[in-house]
């Protein structure tokens, strides 16, 4: 597995592992799949800021991506970032989350941050393990504050210090 920073020719893998998610998954709370506009601004926004976008690649292909960014848009809240992680389901639970997840916080430790936080929804076992298993701790639980497919959602809040 090769694991590297993301660039323009990833955009169309990393669209549909993005809209699979938004699909098939309580990952992300939408119901809209996006274009590949809205990848390629989201790549261009946090390159510029310094955040790593980073892919996995297996069999020439990319099997996942790993991508932080600064939790609250607020100057006061700059050292703490909020992470995310997607693997394609050909590829899950095979390590490569893992791998994405420890080169994406030592990226972080690297630029300086002091906390990573991950926002979970609470029934994605697989999520809370991954950042379970990397030292990530639960910092909360907030309640039915989203829904999706006619349910309610409850978010796990896992914090890191770097
Ligand atoms: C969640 C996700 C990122 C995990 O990545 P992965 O490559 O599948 O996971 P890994 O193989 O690296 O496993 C990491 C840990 O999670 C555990 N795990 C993996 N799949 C699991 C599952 N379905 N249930 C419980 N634990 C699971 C592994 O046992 C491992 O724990 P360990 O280190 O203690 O052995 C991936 O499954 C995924 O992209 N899911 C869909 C999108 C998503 O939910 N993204 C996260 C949004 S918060």
């Amino acid at each position: 597995m090769i694991l590297r920073q993301a660039v323009d020719a990833d955009l169309d893998a990393i669209l549909a592992i993005h809209n699979d998610a938004i699909l098939h998954s309580t990952a992300l709370w939408t119901d809209t799949v996006v274009e590949r506009g809205d990848r390629e601004e989201w790549l261009a926004t946090r390159t510029a800021a310094g955040d790593a976008v980073l892919v996995a690649i297996e069999n020439d292909e990319v099997a996942g991506f790993a991508s932080y960014a600064q939790w609250r848009a607020r100057y006061g809240y700059r050292n703490t970032v909020e992470d995310s992680v997607y693997i394609a389901a050909p590829y899950q639970g095979r390590g490569i989350g893992r791998a994405l997840l420890v080169e994406l916080i030592e990226h972080a430790r690297g630029a300086g941050h002091h906390v990573m936080l991950a926002d979970i929804e609470s029934g994605n076992a697989a999520s809370i393990r991954l950042h379970e298993s990397l030292g990530f701790v639960e910092a909360g639980r907030l309640r039915e504050i989203g829904t999706k497919f006619d349910r309610w959602l409850d978010l796990t809040i896992l914090q890191l210090d770097l």
